[in-house]
C-alpha cells in the first residue's frame, strides 16, 4: 500500500488521500462491527493511522471526516499542485508537454485536477436544454471536462440564466488556430443559450511575463480583439476589455481584485502556480485579476451590481489553476463559484506532445497565414502517423491517433460521417498521408481566408464599441 518513500500509493493529491481516508475509516468500522480477527483489525487501524500522518504531512492539517480539503489545497513540498502527480504530463498556464505521441492523458488530468468528465449524459442534457445539436467539440470530446455544469443547467431550466467569461493573453499581434478553439465554442454557447459574454484581454499579464512594453501589450490587445470579434460575437451581448483600461475605470472590478488578494496567501499561489521568491510581485498578485471577472458585480454596467449571476468559463484546461483558486476563494468573499468547461489542446504541428503555441512559429498555423504558408507548413511539419513507404502504408495502414493532420480534422471537419470514413481509410491504408494532408489543407485554407475576410470588416469603430463599458441586451 505504500511506495518506496513510504507515501500512500496512488494518493497523490490531498483530495485523493482524503477519499482513501474515508474508505479506510469505513473499513475499520465494518471490521469492528463484524468483530473481525484481531490481527486484521490491527492492520486496518495501523493503515488508517499511517494515512492520517500522510494527510497531515501533505496538507499541514489534521484529517477530519466530513471536511474535505479545498480544491486547490497546497501540498506541503511547495510543488505546483498541477505537477508531480503524473511524471509524463505537465499542464499549467505556461507549459503543456507529454512524452505520449497521442497527447496528454486527459482522463488522468481530470483525476489530478479534481474536475468531472463530460459524459454522454451531460452532452445529451445540453442538447435537451438548448434545443440544439451539440457542437462538434462536445460530440467529439474536445470539450472533455467540467466543473458544476449540471448546476448551471439545473438553474437554467428553472429560468435562472448565466453569463459567459473567457479571455486571451495578448502576447503577439497574431493569434494561432489553437486560440480559436475556446472562442468558437463560446460563440456557440452564446448563440444557443442567448446569454451575455465578457472577454478579458490580460495585457497586464503579458507585460508582467514577457519582454514587452505596456504600449505593445495594449496594442496587441486591440489587434487580438479584432480577431475575437471576427469569430462572430453578438455586439449587443458582448463586452471585451483590456485589463490596463478597465481596472483603472471600474472601482467594482478593482474591489473584487483586492478581496481576492486579501484571501489568498503567497504560500497558496506558490503551491498553485509554482511562483518562486524571485518572481516579481506583479506576477504573484496577477491571479486575482484573472479571478475577478468570474463575479458578476465586477460589471455593474451589465449586471446592475447583482452578485448572484452565475458565471460559466469556457477555456482550455491549462487555465484551470486560476479558476481552482477562484472557486476556493469565492464562497469566502460572498460570491458564487464559477462553473467551467475545459477543452483539450489543439496540438503543435510537430505532434501532440505539446500544444500549439505562439512562441514557436513553425509549430503553429497563424490566423494571418496565407494559403501557401498553410500548405507548406502542413506538408513540411505536420507529424504523420503514416508508414515510411507507400507499399508499407497500403499494407499496414496509418495511425490516426498520433497523426496531427487527422487530429486537426477532428477539430474542424463538421461532418461526422466524412471524418469517420477518413479515419477508417487512413487506418486501412486506403488513404495515403499526402491525401490526408490535402484534405486538411483544403479545410483550413478557406476557413482561415474567411476569418481574414471577416477580420478586414472589423473597423476601429466596431472594436471601440465592443470595448466600451455599456449595458448589454439580455434578460436574466
Ligand atoms: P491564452 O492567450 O494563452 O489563450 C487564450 C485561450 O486559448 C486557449 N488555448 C488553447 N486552446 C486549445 N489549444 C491550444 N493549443 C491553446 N492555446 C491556448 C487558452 O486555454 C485560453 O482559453 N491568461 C489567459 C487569458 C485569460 C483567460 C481568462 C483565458 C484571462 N481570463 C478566462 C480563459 C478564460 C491566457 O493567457 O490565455
Amino acid at each position: 500500500m505504500t511506495d518506496s518513500q513510504g507515501n500512500v500509493e496512488g494518493a497523490k493529491t490531498p483530495m485523493e488521500l482524503y477519499k482513501r481516508l474515508n474508505e479506510q475509516g469505513d473499513k475499520v468500522r465494518c471490521l469492528k462491527t463484524a468483530k473481525a480477527d484481531k490481527a486484521d483489525l490491527e492492520a486496518a487501524v495501523q493503515l488508517l493511522l499511517k494515512l492520517k500522518t500522510d494527510y497531515k504531512q501533505m496538507t499541514g492539517q489534521d484529517y477530519k471526516a466530513g471536511c474535505p480539503p479545498p480544491e486547490n489545497m497546497v501540498v506541503s513540498n511547495n510543488e505546483p499542485a498541477t505537477d508531480g502527480a503524473d511524471d509524463e504530463d505537465t499542464v499549467d498556464p505556461w507549459n503543456v508537454s507529454t512524452t505520449n505521441a497521442k497527447g496528454v492523458d486527459y482522463d488522468k488530468l481530470i483525476v489530478r485536477f479534481g474536475s468531472s468528465k463530460i459524459e454522454k449524459e451531460l452532452v445529451d442534457r445540453i442538447e435537451k436544454v438548448s434545443g440544439q445539436k451539440p457542437h462538434r467539440f462536445l460530440r467529439r470530446g474536445i470539450f472533455f471536462s467540467h466543473r458544476d455544469m449540471h448546476q448551471v443547467l439545473d438553474a437554467y431550466e428553472k429560468g435562472k440564466s448565466f453569463y459567459l467569461y473567457t479571455g486571451r493573453g495578448p502576447s503577439s499581434e497574431a493569434m494561432h488556430v489553437g486560440h480559436l478553439i475556446p472562442f468558437i465554442f463560446t460563440k456557440w454557447l452564446q448563440d444557443v443559450f442567448d446569454i451575455p459574454l465578457v472577454i478579458q484581454l490580460t495585457d497586464d499579464e503579458k507585460y508582467l511575463w514577457k519582454d514587452l512594453t505596456l504600449e505593445e501589450c495594449r496594442r496587441f490587445a486591440v489587434e487580438n480583439a479584432r480577431d475575437i470579434v471576427a469569430c462572430g460575437f453578438d455586439i449587443n451581448k458582448t463586452f471585451i476589455f483590456s485589463d490596463l483600461d478597465y481596472m483603472g475605470s471600474s472601482s467594482e472590478f478593482y474591489r473584487n481584485v483586492v478581496k481576492v488578494q486579501k484571501h489568498v496567501t503567497f504560500n497558496q499561489v506558490k503551491g498553485i502556480f509554482g511562483f518562486t521568491d524571485s518572481d516579481c510581485i506583479g506576477k504573484i498578485s496577477f491571479p486575482a485579476i484573472q479571478a475577478a471577472p468570474s463575479f458578476s458585480n465586477s460589471f455593474p454596467q451589465i449586471f446592475g451590481g447583482r452578485k448572484d449571476v452565475q458565471c460559466l468559463i469556457p477555456c482550455a484546461i491549462d487555465q484551470d489553476p486560476y479558476f481552482r483558486m477562484t472557486r476556493d476563494v469565492a464562497p469566502r468573499i460572498g460570491h458564487l463559484k464559477p462553473a467551467l468547461l475545459h477543452s483539450t489542446f489543439f496540438p503543435a504541428l510537430q505532434g501532440a506532445q505539446t500544444k500549439m503555441s505562439a512562441s514557436d512559429m513553425n509549430s503553429s498555423i497563424f490566423l494571418t497565414d496565407t494559403p501557401k504558408q498553410i500548405k507548406n507548413k502542413i506538408n513540411k511539419h505536420a507529424f504523420s502517423g503514416g508508414k515510411d513507404t507507400v507499399e508499407e502504408h497500403r499494407k499496414y495502414g496509418g495511425n490516426p491517433d498520433v497523426d496531427v493532420s487527422f487530429m486537426y480534422l477532428t477539430f474542424f471537419l463538421e461532418d461526422d460521417e466524412q471524418l469517420e470514413k477518413i479515419r477508417q481509410d487512413y487506418t486501412s491504408g486506403a488513404l495515403l498521408t499526402g491525401e490526408l494532408k490535402k484534405i486538411l489543407i483544403e479545410t483550413l485554407q478557406p476557413m482561415i481566408a474567411q476569418h481574414q475576410e471577416r477580420r478586414r470588416q472589423v473597423t476601429d469603430e466596431i472594436v471601440r464599441q465592443f470595448m466600451t463599458p455599456r449595458p448589454l441586451n439580455f434578460s436574466l
